[in-house]
């Protein structure tokens, strides 16, 4: 079975943790007062591109800016579909200065960068499953920027409530585990979805892989997939087991210093999708 996934080189734009703290709370995660190992965080997070690199995936890094101690989580910047960005304009207002350091980037790149008119934090809420973007609005992004996503790049955006505060970006409890038409499939956690929102991704995804609340708690919804390869938190140990099961590949990667604000490896990875 484990023959028959297929991976899919990516590229992907990342932030080293270099300045990475623990300042604010803006999620549950968050106690200011936790001491943060910026060693670690970095030691860790190079383990994550490594384990990228070596299967094959392309890395760019953004340079990180004193000051902005979340700018590590790379997923939040945009969102990146048919080689078009949709920047990010986040909630909290220690986080609003990273889409300037971030759209500069995508501009000497050679993308453009259209602007949110209202609150989005790029693939932290929006999921794109090779179909449709899944929408997460409830405690970040909004119904408004939804909308304007949908506009933008002309596919449908289908939005999606999240309930529990622990899971307060879609990416928390929800990933892509495929992305071609053929095996397109995604893994959640049902509970951290409103009753409406959960029927819906029944509908979606009958075949969908659930996931239980350890998994979810462990950061295991924050994986990242390349169709093949599931880069995964190696806390979330029964999730891991049934992805094997389904013939996918757990890559466990421990990023435990940077679940200290809330964040996974998803949260640390932008894929641009040319
Ligand atoms: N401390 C950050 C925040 O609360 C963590 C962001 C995690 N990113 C993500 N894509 N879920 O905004």
């Amino acid at each position: 079975m484990s023959d028959s996934r297929v991976p899919r080189l990516r590229r992907f734009l990342v932030c080293e943790p270099r300045h990475f703290a623990v300042q604010y709370a803006i999620n549950p995660w968050m106690h200011p007062d936790t001491h943060v190992d910026v060693d670690l965080a970095q030691e860790q997070w190079r383990t994550l591109i490594s384990a990228y690199e070596s299967h094959g995936h392309r890395i760019d890094a953004v340079e990180p800016v004193p000051g902005l101690p979340d700018m590590v989580f790379a997923a939040n910047s945009a969102v990146v579909v048919g080689g078009r960005v949709f920047g990010s304009l986040f909630h909290a207002p220690e986080r609003r200065p990273e889409s300037t350091h971030y759209d500069l980037w995508f501009k000497s790149a050679g993308y453009d960068v259209q602007r949110p008119l209202s609150v989005c934090e790029g693939e932290g809420d929006l999921v794109w499953t090779g179909r449709y973007v899944l929408a997460g609005t409830g405690f970040r992004t909004t119904r408004e920027a939804h909308r304007e996503v949908q506009e933008f790049f002309g596919h449908p955006v289908i939005s999606l409530t999240l309930v529990d505060p622990h899971f307060y970006h879609l990416d928390t409890a929800l990933f892509v585990l495929d992305d071609s038409a053929v095996g397109n499939n995604i893994v959640y956690y049902p509970e951290a979805f409103s009753a409406g929102s959960r029927a819906v991704l029944e509908r979606l995804y009958p075949d969908a892989v659930l996931a239980t609340r350890d998994d979810a708690m462990a950061f295991g919804l924050n994986s990242v997939s390349d169709g093949r390869h599931v880069f995964i938190a190696p806390q979330a140990e029964a999730l891991a087991v049934r992805l094997d099961e389904h013939g996918y590949v757990p890559v466990p990667v421990d990023l435990s210093e940077l679940h200290k604000a809330g964040g996974g490896i998803k949260c640390c990875t932008q894929e641009i999708r040319s």
